[in-house]
């Protein structure tokens, strides 16, 4: 099957790595992060249209300064360098860079030398966003300028007969006034790509796809009724029918009802679900544990065990099925990148190696709100498309202390409430992620003449664009005192209700 077209960006370090990519994909141009030191003979050569060479901290000047392998060049298909891949084709190419003692960070203005190609129908005098030492001094030989500013006379360069392109600036940044044109020059102009990568024609390749990879064999997915795992489950089955088999595995700290839930918004859909109570298991290996690392691994190891039992009950499986999303490849440690190291993910890894079954992530090249997208396509409900995301390891990690089933069922009601609370004030869906964590603690109170000594509860609620930042929302007032109210006098067990006001950094999200 003939693949997308593809722009590869080879990633040299930048903090705008991603933000490329999202920008060519919102173009509708399907592309791919690869490390900047990967060779062509791995890209997907049979439709590659054109390659984006990112910025990134080092300087051409470093003794170990990162080099893409020069045959990128050789490949016939155009190159655009941002930053520092303007930089590294200059010394390439044999122009000159100058070693700037000063980093020029922020705003400018480019006035444009050559208005064609790359800067067709670019504003003149227009701001872009600039973030560099290093800058190119001397244009290499058959390149000419097509932009400067005040401080440096190439601001965008080109090669129009090797199809070689470099801007000092960042088109992909919002700043940049012009960027999404000149992005848009390179991709449509320049690379010839024809902005065909839909989110119908995804689930059309990708259907075809599983169906000739499976055929008559048998597929097991470990659904949560999380967003991913959802849309995995959905897409799978279009290609491989009832022969994937879904097991939703109660862990005894899931939210209330939140199983049956699940279960009920999966029937409309005609899937193979089997839901599996496995709470007495789970909250047995858990007494008395009060470490939230080693809650994570008697969770993780856990789940394993009671997944693989179920999947040696269905018999013959070949295939297992994860949904599993590009940031989580990204920032796991099999992806080699410089931006690799920003956390160990959770999602990743475990499973696969222990069973031996072959992998399915048809996820796997997708951005979250493009797997919302995608979930919105294949008719899954908004309850499950807009839900919060919530850890594998459940209210376990929001229970600080010990965990009981007693302790969970005081923080399922809780935080049923609150959730409820904020669904019946449309804020549900103006936060990144809320719920209420169970202290460990003891405080008193007054209840009609009587002295109490109960637990406390924290309300937490974030806003956040990808779980890495997040800052405290601000809730209001009215709402805060209306679920206050609620919890305190609903729920057995609670005389305090806090409100978290941390951001991340330097607290987490979760508070274990
Ligand atoms: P933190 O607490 O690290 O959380 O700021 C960032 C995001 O990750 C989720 N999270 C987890 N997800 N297993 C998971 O699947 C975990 O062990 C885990 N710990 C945190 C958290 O809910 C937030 O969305």
């Amino acid at each position: 099957m003939e693949h997308e077209e593809t722009i590869v960006i080879l990633d040299f370090g930048s903090q705008y790595t991603q933000l490329i990519a999202r920008r060519i994909r919102e173009n509708k141009v399907f592309c791919e992060i690869l490390p900047f030191d990967q060779g062509p003979e791995t890209y997907k050569l049979t439709n590659l249209k054109g390659i984006v060479l990112s910025g990134g901290p080092s300087s051409v000047f470093d003794q170990n300064a990162s080099v893409c392998p020069p045959n990128v060049f050789e490949l016939g298909v155009p190159v655009l360098g941002i930053c520092y891949g303007l930089q590294l084709i200059g010394r390439l190419f044999g122009g000159e860079i100058d070693r700037s003692t000063r980093r020029e960070y922020g705003k400018a203005i480019i006035h444009i030398d050559k208005s064609k190609k790359l800067l067709s129908g670019v504003k003149n005098d227009t701001a872009v966003w600039m973030s560099h030492g290093d800058h190119l001094s001397t244009l290499p030989p058959s390149f000419e300028a097509l932009a400067h500013t005040e401080t440096i006379p190439y601001a965008a360069v080109g090669n129009d007969e090797r199809k070689i392109y470099g801007l000092q600036f960042h088109p992909e940044v919002a700043h940049t006034e012009e960027g999404k044109r000149i992005l848009q020059n390179f991709l449509f102009r320049i690379c010839g790509c024809a902005a065909s990568w839909t989110t119908e024609s995804f689930i059309d390749t990708t259907v075809s796809r599983i169906a000739e990879q499976v055929k008559d064999g048998k597929v097991i997915l470990g659904l949560s009724g999380g967003v991913d795992s959802s849309v995995c489950a959905v897409l799978i089955s279009k290609a491989a029918g009832k022969q994937l088999h879904c097991i939703l595995v109660d862990n005894g700290v899931l939210r209330k009802n939140e199983a049956q839930e699940i279960v009920s918004a999966f029937k409309d859909l005609d899937l193979n679900l089997k839901l599996v109570d496995a709470s007495k298991r789970f909250l047995s290996q858990l007494k008395g544990v009060i470490d939230p690392e080693q809650k994570r691994k008697i969770i993780g190891r856990t789940f394993i065990q009671v997944f693989e039992e179920e999947a040696r009950r269905i018999k013959d499986v070949q295939f297992l099925a994860q949904g599993t999303l590009y940031p989580d490849l990204i920032e796991s440690a099999s992806f080699k990148g410089p931006s690799a190291t920003i956390k160990s993910h959770h999602n990743v890894g475990g499973l696969p190696e222990k069973m031996h079954l072959k992998l399915i992530e048809p996820l796997r090249e997708l951005f979250k709100d493009e797997v919302r997208e995608l979930g919105r396509k294949l008719g899954l409900p908004e309850s499950i498309i807009g839900r919060h995301p919530f850890p594998g390891p459940g209210l376990a990690v929001r229970i600080l202390g010990d965990v009981t089933r007693e302790r969970a069922d005081v923080l399922r009601e809780a935080d049923d409430i609150y959730i409820s609370e904020l669904k019946a004030s449309d804020l549900y869906n103006r936060v990144w992620q809320a719920f209420c964590v169970l202290l460990p603690v003891q405080t008193v109170g007054v209840m009609g003449d009587e002295r109490t000594y109960e637990n406390v509860i924290a309300l937490r609620a974030v806003t956040s664009v990808d779980g890495m930042t997040a800052d405290w929302a601000r809730l209001p007032d009215a709402v805060l005192g209306r679920i206050s109210n609620r919890i305190i006098n609903q729920v057995k067990g609670v005389n305090r209700l806090v409100y978290d006001i941390s951001s991340k950094p330097p607290a987490t999200i979760e508070w274990e």
